[in-house]
């Protein structure tokens, strides 16, 4: 259960809690952002956004716009149409407007861009451009797109007679249909998983560097996938001469990224444009409100959610209909066979063979999307879903939901565990995980504290979730991204003096891999992690990866990087045998070199091999110290989470105080126990975000009313808890190195823990669903209706 360090602390390698390399850079503010980026002669763009979320253009009138000094164009989709630019793909091979010709379908949608010499005079030619509008009755409403009379929005698609957009379903639907006929307990709620926004620090942004001279474009952006975004480039302006050769994508530091940086933006698109007109760089970076209101939301589920189970509490069956309200186009940045990303995980940590799950995604005036936000595919949602039901089953049967979860869990022995939506889990130990969530918050205790408070009229909740992840997207047979098959990559050279280089396919938008992927390196060929230069981002430069989203960096990229250092142990072997003068078969390793077995005297460190395949390698061997591997993983990892919240809730405000919150993660065998403590806080502080406070609110003309930081409260440390984390580790038996991804099960596993504690403590008063986010107002709402005060 716990894991060894192999290598010394020198090496530093898996285990060590070693400094992040990354930030001896940024606390001194060295790091390098798109918008730090100057070159000769930038101009500058910003976008007129519609204030409609459906209108007609009439008239664009640039004049004023033009007569500001240093504005030196303003672009239209008309402009864009003559190069056939006016619309591109998105990801999941819908369509999408760069700049409109004729109909704006989303508050905040990029209607033209003003290029300038200098970002001031952008804005105020941005500020100057008169539209006329025509204004339409939009469709905000996702239950209201299928009505008879509704709008068909996307008249752009010949033959469209609806607002539909795809159907997708899993599972067993005539067996399901009859496990939850035959059930002694039937529970069902109705819950949505709001509409929210990445918030990264940085905003999105790029500069658009087009040489005329040598038809070459490189452009600098703050994307999470460097060599998809060059390919799409390729793909998308091959026919005006950007064919892939010519462009290079470079991504230089990114200040958070959580899916946002996926989606290509108009924004880009249009930089790109304008600078291979002009010949100019073009700097594009949004601004704080445009980031919020316009770019790729993430989640917006409506979820009809139900379980069949028996009265002393075995869960039977799961049934989930989804609605998803995509906005104005399919934007999500999902694999292309999983339209509802990775849904299906769903049916949780539970040991049941029926299920059944089906969603229709549907058109609305809102922003497009959506984004796989700091979740592996949708599945903040699923786990959400099935771990709210776990409860409301307690509930129902009058049973502890931490004993429920007891009986209901897969055992560690069940592994490999296939599910009823068709993925096979690689491990897990549900049952140590809740066992020691709860040995580390007294449990027990607090649940005699509640039963205490509850006679005295006091609220108090407890809420756990005992989550399911699936990361590491994935084996090539099943996952791509508009054809590209998601493997990724790490190429390893070494230096005659024994120092490394290596770079990836992947993108660390602030998780630390310049770190971490030393430290594997660093396991495996015994170099001691501060030896080994790590570099991401540049596609000139960097082995082709699909990118970093979706916690699949370690369970890909990281799985690559091991494996490509075990061919290079290989050849050093080889070398060894060679100087020593013995069989291959004769040595042994340990971290850093190889001895002949029974005299460990006759050693030659992994430094003195190196050097040895630049000086005095074997005749007939390649010379150098190099090697690349692309990992395309067999399955996808499993991490997971046992996680207990604790509330108070003040019953005449409705205010919410968690009070604990013990997080008890899973990811298998850990590269750096630090870094996975940073990434669970954060996450955990991205779970309590849509849990209590985060929701993108519209109203029925397509508004949004929470559009600013003053009025949409992204959380911080002041409204943070102290988290308290802990692990259990069952390594992944097909990961090289025995790692599952971490990133993302804090954001997946904490929002179902808050609301089930909120919802625990309300429970008394016949309250059995809150949709979150869960606000002061929702609680006293509740408790009002139901009398309670
Ligand atoms: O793809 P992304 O980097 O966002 O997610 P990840 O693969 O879960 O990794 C996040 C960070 O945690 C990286 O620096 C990983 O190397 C590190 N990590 C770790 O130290 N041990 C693990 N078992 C998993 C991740």
């Amino acid at each position: 259960m716990t894991q060894q360090c192999k290598t010394s602390k020198a090496i530093g390698g898996m285990g060590h809690s070693i400094k992040r390399k990354e930030d001896v850079r940024f606390v001194q503010g060295k790091g390098n952002y798109v918008d730090d980026i100057k070159l000769d002669g930038m101009l500058y763009m910003d976008i007129v956004r519609s204030p409609y979320a459906y209108a007609k253009i009439k008239k664009i009138d640039a004049e004023a716009a033009l007569k500001i000094p240093g504005v030196v164009a303003v672009v239209t989709g008309k402009d864009l149409e003559q190069y056939n630019l006016h619309w591109m793909p998105t990801l999941m091979s819908d369509t999408q407007m760069v700049l409109p010709t004729d109909t704006v379908m989303y508050q905040a949608q990029e209607v033209a861009a003003v290029i300038a010499t200098s970002r001031y005079a952008a804005r105020d030619g941005r500020e100057a451009v008169r539209v006329d509008y025509e204004p339409m009755k939009p469709v905000i409403d996702p239950f209201k797109a299928l009505d008879p009379d509704a709008p068909v929005l996307r008249t752009d698609k010949p033959g469209k007679t609806d607002n539909h957009i795809w159907h997708w379903e899993v599972g067993d639907k005539a067996k399901t249909e009859e496990v939850f006929a035959n059930a002694e307990v039937v529970v069902k709620e109705q819950m949505h998983i709001p509409r929210i926004h990445v918030a990264s620090i940085e905003t999105c942004g790029c500069v658009a560097d087009y040489d005329k001279v040598n038809n070459h474009l490189t452009m600098y952006m703050t994307t999470q996938a460097p060599h998809a975004i060059r390919t799409v480039i390729a793909l998308v302006a091959g026919h005006v001469g950007l064919t892939e050769e010519k462009v290079r994508v470079v991504a230089p530091d990114i200040g958070g990224g959580f899916g946002g940086k996926v989606p290509v933006y108009p924004g880009y698109v249009i930089a790109i444009a304008v600078s291979f007109l002009v010949g100019k760089p073009v700097k594009w970076i949004e601004d704080r409100s445009e980031n919020l209101q316009a770019d790729s939301f993430a989640r917006d589920y409506h979820i009809t959610a139900e379980m069949a189970g028996t009265k002393e509490g075995k869960i039977l069956a799961t049934r989930f209909k989804v609605l998803a309200d995509h906005g104005y186009t399919d934007a999500s940045a999902n694999p292309s066979k999983f339209p509802t990303g990775m849904f299906s995980i769903a049916t949780g940590s539970y040991d049941y063979h029926t299920a059944y799950m089906e969603a229709d995604a549907i058109y609305t005036n809102k922003p497009p999307g959506g984004v796989a936000y700091r979740c592996s595919f949708r599945v903040t949602e699923a786990v959400h879903a099935i771990e709210r039901m776990t409860d409301r089953f307690a509930l129902e049967i009058g049973k502890d939901p931490a004993q429920l979860r007891f009986e209901n869990f897969i055992k560690k022995e069940d592994f490999p565990w296939p599910s009823p939506t068709g993925w096979i889990y690689d491990s897990g130990d549900y049952e140590a995980g809740l066992r020691k969530a709860m040995d580390a918050i007294g449990y027990d205790e607090l649940r005699k504290e509640q039963a205490e408070k509850r006679a005295n009229g006091e609220l108090m909740g407890i809420g756990i979730s005992t989550f399911t992840e699936v990361v590491g997207a994935g084996p090539s047979k099943d996952f791509d991204i508009l054809g590209i098959k998601m493997f990724d990559s790490a190429e390893i050279r070494v230096h005659p003096t024994g120092k490394a280089i290596a770079r990836f396919g992947t993108k660390s938008q602030g998780q630390g891999h310049e770190t971490t992927y030393a430290q594997i390196i660093a396991e495996e060929l015994g170099i001691p992690a501060e030896n080994i230069q790590v570099e991401e981002g540049d596609t000139d430069t960097a082995p082709y990866g699909l990118g970093t989203y979706a916690s699949r960096s370690t369970p890909t990229a990281g799985a690559a990087a091991a494996i490509a250092a075990r061919k290079l142990r290989d050849k050093a072997r080889k070398i060894a045998a060679y100087l020593l003068e013995v069989s291959e078969d004769d040595l042994e390793w340990e971290p850093g070199k190889f001895f002949v077995k029974g005299a460990p005297e006759k050693a030659k460190t992994i430094q003195e091999l190196v050097f040895a395949a630049y000086t005095n390698h074997p005749q007939g061997m390649e010379a150098g110290f190099e090697a690349t591997h692309y990992y395309d993983p067999p399955n996808l990892t499993f991490p997971s989470g046992a996680y207990i919240c604790v509330v108070d809730i003040d019953k005449e405000t409705g205010g919410i105080n968690v009070r604990r919150f013990v997080a008890i993660d899973d990811c298998g065998n850990i590269i750096n126990p630090m870094i996975v403590q940073g990434q669970v806080h954060g996450g955990l502080t991205q779970g309590i975000a849509p849990a209590m406070y985060e929701s993108l609110v519209y109203d029925e003309a397509g508004n949004i009313l929470n559009g600013t930081f003053m009025d949409y409260l992204v959380p911080t440390a002041v409204e943070s808890p102290n988290w308290e984390t802990g692990h259990v580790i069952t390594p992944s038996p097909h990961h090289p190195i025995g790692a599952k991804g971490v990133g993302e099960s804090p954001t997946v596993g904490a929002p179902p823990a808050i609301a089930n504690a909120i919802v625990d403590a309300l429970s008394p008063y016949g309250i059995t669903h809150l949709d979150i986010p869960i606000t002061p107002y929702k609680v006293w709402k509740a408790l009002k209706e139901k009398g309670a005060i």
